[in-house]
């Protein structure tokens, strides 16, 4: 896989633990394996993306298996294409591509994220892939890089996931539904509120292939998991302080996912 310098666009090589392109810029693997790419002028904030605190409740939900329905229809949709190369964009902590990984064994995997605490996660998850923290605005490959690009409730920028992938390359997009959650959201909001959100968007240089809705119920017998789920969603940043007071209360908590999957080939 051919990592380009985030600084100047040429082709970085690695000696030892330092990745280096030939204008003499410099990027260090970190003791966890992964390479921080993120140069400050494109980090916008101290810690973007995620915090810690986020990244390890996602790690300890989706650790206790109750989003495997989802990486299973990954698996499904992506293994029989046979993909040599896979890039996860905004990929979190990992547990997405490593069960991929894990499907289909035999071909190069990449995850990037904006947050260093999730790809540190997942550098430790995962020794076989490559991990590293950057934008997904301005991906570190060249163009014809992979066959496949996930993005999994995270940021779709198309014209950069066009770019590196090869002819007929397949970007899987993973949205959450309309109903996605129900459950959570009437703890916490007085009444709900439908927000209009486009399910299967148009991207420009993609056509759609196929698009299908996964829905599963599970039920979260610990509290600590009813919070860890909080995290995860962006109701996290919402949640008013009685419907904090209302969620802390709970229990237990039974569910349904509601999980869109746009498969998009590149035209
Ligand atoms: C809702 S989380 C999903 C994480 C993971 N894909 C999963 O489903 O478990 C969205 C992720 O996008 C990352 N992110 C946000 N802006 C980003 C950017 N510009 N480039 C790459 N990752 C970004 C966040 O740090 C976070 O890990
Ligand atoms: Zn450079």
């Amino acid at each position: 896989m051919v990592l380009l310098c985030p600084v100047c666009g040429q082709p970085l090589t690695r000696t030892e633990n330092t990745w280096r392109c030939p204008a003499g810029h410099c990027f260090d693997v970190a003791r966890q394996g992964y390479v921080n790419l993120l140069t400050v002028d494109r980090k916008h904030a101290r810690h973007p993306g995620d915090t810690k605190e986020q990244v390890a409740a996602r790690k300890a939900f989706l650790d206790g298996g109750f989003y495997r329905p989802i990486a299973d229809t990954v698996c499904r949709l992506l293994v029989p294409l046979q993909p040599k190369a896979v890039l996860d964009a905004g990929c979190g902590e990992g547990y997405y591509l490593t069960r991929l990984q894990a499907a289909q064994p035999q071909a190069a995997y990449a995850g990037i994220d904006i947050s260093k605490d999730a790809v540190r996660f997942a550098a430790v998850r995962n020794k076989q892939a490559l991990w590293l923290t950057g934008t997904a605005a301005a991906l570190p490959f060249p163009e014809d890089s992979f066959d496949a690009v996930l993005s999994m409730f995270a940021l779709t920028v198309e014209r950069e996931f066009a770019r590196v992938l090869r002819p007929q390359g397949r970007f899987l997009q993973v949205l959450a539904g309309p109903d996605h959650l129900l459950g959570l959201k009437s703890i916490i909001y007085p009444e709900i509120l439908h927000k209009e959100k486009t399910l299967h968007p148009d991207l420009c240089g993609f056509r759609l292939e196929h698009t299908e809705t996964l829905e599963f119920s599970f039920t979260l017998e610990d509290a600590n998991q009813v919070r860890n789920l909080l995290s995860m969603t962006p109701h996290f940043w919402r949640i008013s302080k009685d419907g904090a007071a209302r969620l802390a209360a709970a229990e237990r908590l039974t569910d349904t996912a509601q999980v869109i999957f746009n498969l998009y080939s590149k035209e």
